[in-house]
């Protein structure tokens, strides 16, 4: 079997760990030869791969392991790139998310006004790894995380239209685990069948059945009714504010009961409500209870490896975040044909919707890469709701292309977050300042 040579993009990600233990759980259908790091911070990444290093000359000494901030050391001779940058880092994911809360509106990591901030500052950053790898392995596969996932896709679309890149997101997958739990499928989300559409972070899914076509959404939507996402309330492996939204789906769901809702759309159909309880902690956004938990973990797990010498008894953890990754990569390989929700350029997938927008729906995935699978006619509801958001991201990702101000002042004034054009342009003023350092200039 093929061997393959990963490079993973963002080293120094919380997420990497995870990634890496991953690709060793699945190594005998999914051969590996060759890992390795890249991240433009030398200093964070260094603490999260002298960790891997040990942990990797212990469980797969075979596998060459390097890591680097040179560009042409990371992407030559590689297959794939696993990405998950976060350009500005948590630090500017914080004012991202305070900054709008200023002027009474919710700030958050990829919706809204946060959600705009940050793309704006992804799109260079993506790019700049898809032309290293288009120059040091063009025939490379670049799979990517980076969010915000949906104006990053648009951005690629737009401005590299023949790369070899697949923007996806992990949300679906969690919520699928989640509805497996609620009907104690043997094989979790697997032994589901989905048809889902909808743009990254911002999608439904019609119908899911189980292998020998079973309609399993009556069972899922009499819990979600009641219960919303929220398999178990003590779980103290989920975070309040995760278990929270978890909750929330029941009055997401309540709006279109055709349909069981992604979570990400509380944004958008409650609004008020997000703002007012984010406001109870102003100071306190989801930035900073990342930094105090996932961050300091897997960074604290990772000096316990250096300092013992040793990773036999780890603190690191894989999830379905890194099995998506994975399994994509694998479904690639391995030519497998799987079913994954991707997304991609709509081209009539979606018939009634803008044959431009990147939207995200289930794809057969092999070694050519995707197909797409035709959804057909959505119903009003949503249709309307994603013509303003797409419209949102495409005038972001113009806003990027000609540092345009009037373009990101629209981009704010459009999404259904944000109350008025005022409003928009207050929160605009004081994005630009902050982010000086990483937006084109504006004029
Ligand atoms: P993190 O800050 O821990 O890691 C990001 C890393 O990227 C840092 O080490 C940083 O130095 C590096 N980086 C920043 N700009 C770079 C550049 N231009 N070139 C190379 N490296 C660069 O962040 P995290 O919380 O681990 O998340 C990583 C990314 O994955 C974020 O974009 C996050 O939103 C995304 N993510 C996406 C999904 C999804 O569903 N698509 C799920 C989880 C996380
Ligand atoms: C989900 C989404 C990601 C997002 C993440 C935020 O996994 O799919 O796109 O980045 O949640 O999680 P965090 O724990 O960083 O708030
Ligand atoms: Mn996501």
């Amino acid at each position: 079997m093929k061997k393959s040579s990963i490079v993973i993009a963002g080293g120094g990600s919380t997420f990497t760990p995870g990634i890496v233990l991953m690709l060793l759980k699945h190594s005998d259908r999914f051969p590996i030869r060759q890992i390795k790091f890249y991240d433009n911070d030398a200093e964070r990444q260094k603490k999260i791969a002298e960790a891997c290093k040990i942990l990797l000359a212990e469980r797969a000494p075979e596998i060459a392991f390097s890591y680097t901030t040179d560009p042409e050391e990371a992407f030559t001779d590689v297959d794939f790139v696993m990405a998950h940058i976060r350009v500005g880092k948590y630090a500017m994911r914080e004012k991202d998310e305070k900054i709008p809360m200023r002027h009474g509106v919710f700030g958050q990591e990829t919706c809204g006004p946060g959600g705009i901030a940050y793309g704006m500052r992804s799109i260079g950053g993506v790019l700049e790894i898809l032309d290293y790898m288009e120059k040091y392995s063009p025939k490379a596969w670049m799979l990517n995380y980076s969010n915000p996932a949906a104006i990053v896709a648009e951005a690629t679309r737009r401005l590299r239209p023949d790369s070899r890149i697949i923007n996806i997101c992990d949300m679906p997958v969690g919520i699928e685990e989640r509805m497996a739990e609620i009907l104690k499928l043997p094989n979790g989300r697997k032994d589901m069948e989905v048809r889902y559409y909808g743009l990254n972070h911002f999608g439904w899914w019609c119908d899911i059945r189980d292998k020998q076509g079973h309609d399993l959404m009556p069972q899922i939507k009499a819990h979600v009714k009641e219960h919303g996402y929220v398999v178990n309330p003590n779980d103290k492996n989920v975070e309040a504010s995760w278990q929270d939204t978890f909750a929330k789906a029941k009055d997401v769901y309540a709006v279109d009961p055709d349909t069981l809702p992604n979570t990400y759309l509380k944004y958008y159909l409650y609004p008020d409500y997000v703002f007012q309880h984010d406001n109870e902690h102003p100071d306190h956004t989801r930035a900073n209870e990342v930094m105090e938990h996932r961050e300091k973990h897997v960074f604290a797990a990772a000096k316990d490896i250096v300092d013992k010498g040793t990773a036999k008894d780890c603190a690191f953890e894989a999830d379905d975040h890194a099995s998506y990754i994975v399994d994509l990569a694998e479904a690639i390989t391995t030519n497998q044909k799987a079913r994954m929700l991707l997304i991609v350029e709509n081209n009539g997938a979606i018939a009634n919707f803008d044959p431009t927008a990147m939207v995200e729906i289930p794809c057969i995935v092999g070694a050519n890469g995707y197909e797409k699978i035709s959804i057909g006619k959505i119903p009003q509801f949503q249709k309307g709701l994603m013509e303003q958001q797409v419209s949102v991201e495409k005038l972001v990702v113009d806003a990027w292309i000609n540092g345009s101000y009037q373009k990101l002042w629209q981009a704010l004034t459009l999404s259904k977050t944000v109350p008025s054009a005022s409003v928009a342009k207050a929160i605009l003023d004081d994005l630009i300042e902050a982010n000086k350092a990483y937006w084109p200039e504006l004029h």
